[in-house]
């Protein structure tokens, strides 16, 4: 059965939209379609890809303006008659139709200090508890497909501000080298703050929404980084309750009435656990039906109009983002 495409053509110095019919089969993904499309009508189509399971992280686009993969993007989960529009990666230069020039991921990646071995221990006697190695292990599933970093409103429409934030991906590798037990450095977090930009992240979660290796980049890595960062001296909350409530009242607990938080790696008062040193959650706002702002349509920095045409504006209205499996399940 044919369906409808669309796809952007062209390289940096501009190009279109082109319209395709394109045969599409039962169990197909959208990069079979592009397979078949350079196959029988667009030899010269450009994309980038490896290993077709998910896992190499090359075939990164924006489908009907949102950023996936197009290994990972069945085509059953688009509506029989519906047109799919493939666009490239919009926070990266275009080299060439899907193909975008990635290399800001690399020149952070090269920013970000490495693992510090302790001193004294050679290479092979470094021993962890298998508890530490689980805590990381979410982190290290990374594919490093640039989703997140795609997503990420503080650069997907501010150019001026690549020069100052990592992004996500490098916020969940400050995290997991935080929690490190061998790691000699002892201000990631600061680290991460003063140098990475983390203070930009105003955890929206839309990269957490796009991951496809679903890592709760935000929950396990973002928000308790913020959280031990940021001095409670600094926090008007504390400030406040300094004012109204007895020190004891503070650190019982009895002054708060917010719920602990569950995310993984949230610790001390956060976590409901007795610890005066820490600063108590601050829940962060949610929407009228009761859940977190997830979408970049509802946060303060709404993104502008897409560079790959007028119908491509992002995120598209009423869409929230959605793991590509829970789509119109
Ligand atoms: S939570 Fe939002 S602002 Fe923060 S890194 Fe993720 S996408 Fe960017
Ligand atoms: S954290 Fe997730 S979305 Fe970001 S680069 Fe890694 S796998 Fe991709
Ligand atoms: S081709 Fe490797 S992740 Fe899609």
């Amino acid at each position: 059965m044919k369906r409808h495409f669309r796809v952007w053509r062209g390289d940096e110095s501009g190009g279109e939209i082109q319209d395709f019919d394109v045969e599409v089969n039962d169990g197909e993904v959208v990069l079979d379609i592009i397979h078949r499309l350079q196959a029988t009508q667009t030899p010269d189509l450009a994309c980038r890809w490896n290993c077709k399971a998910g896992k190499c992280g090359s075939c990164s686009m924006e489908i009907n303006g949102k950023p996936r993969l197009g290994c990972m993007t069945r085509m059953s989960t688009f509506e029989e008659n519906e047109t799919v529009t493939i666009t490239p990666l919009r926070t990266f230069p275009v080299i060439r139709d899907l193909v975008t020039d990635v290399s800001f991921n690399y020149e952070k990646a090269r920013e970000t200090p490495a693992f510090a071995p302790p001193p004294g221990v050679a290479p092979g006697d470094y021993r962890m508890q298998q508890v530490d190695v689980d805590r990381s292990q979410e982190f290290r599933k990374c594919i490093e497909c640039f989703l997140c970093q795609n997503t990420c409103h503080v650069v997907r429409d501010h150019e001026e501000n690549k020069k100052a934030f990592s992004g996500p991906r490098y916020f969940i590798r400050a995290a997991e080298l935080d929690m490190h037990p061998l790691d000699d450095r002892t201000d990631r977090k600061e680290y991460a703050q003063a140098s990475q930009g983390l203070g930009y992240c105003n955890i929206t979660k839309c990269c957490t929404e796009v991951c496809p290796e679903h890592i709760k980049i935000t929950d396990n890595a973002i928000i308790p980084m913020k959280e031990r960062v940021v001095d409670r001296r600094y926090d008007p909350l504390v400030w406040l309750g300094r004012k109204i409530f007895r020190r004891d009242q503070l650190q019982n607990g009895s002054a708060t009435n917010m719920a602990p938080s569950s995310s993984e790696g949230v610790t001390g008062v956060a976590a409901g656990l007795s610890g005066a040193g820490t600063r108590p959650p601050q829940a962060p706002a949610v929407g009228a039906d009761g859940k977190l702002e997830v979408a970049e349509l509802l946060s303060p920095h709404a993104g502008g109009p897409s560079p790959f045409g007028n119908d491509q504006e992002f995120p598209l209205p009423n869409i929230t983002y959605n793991h590509p499996e829970q789509d119109k399940s």
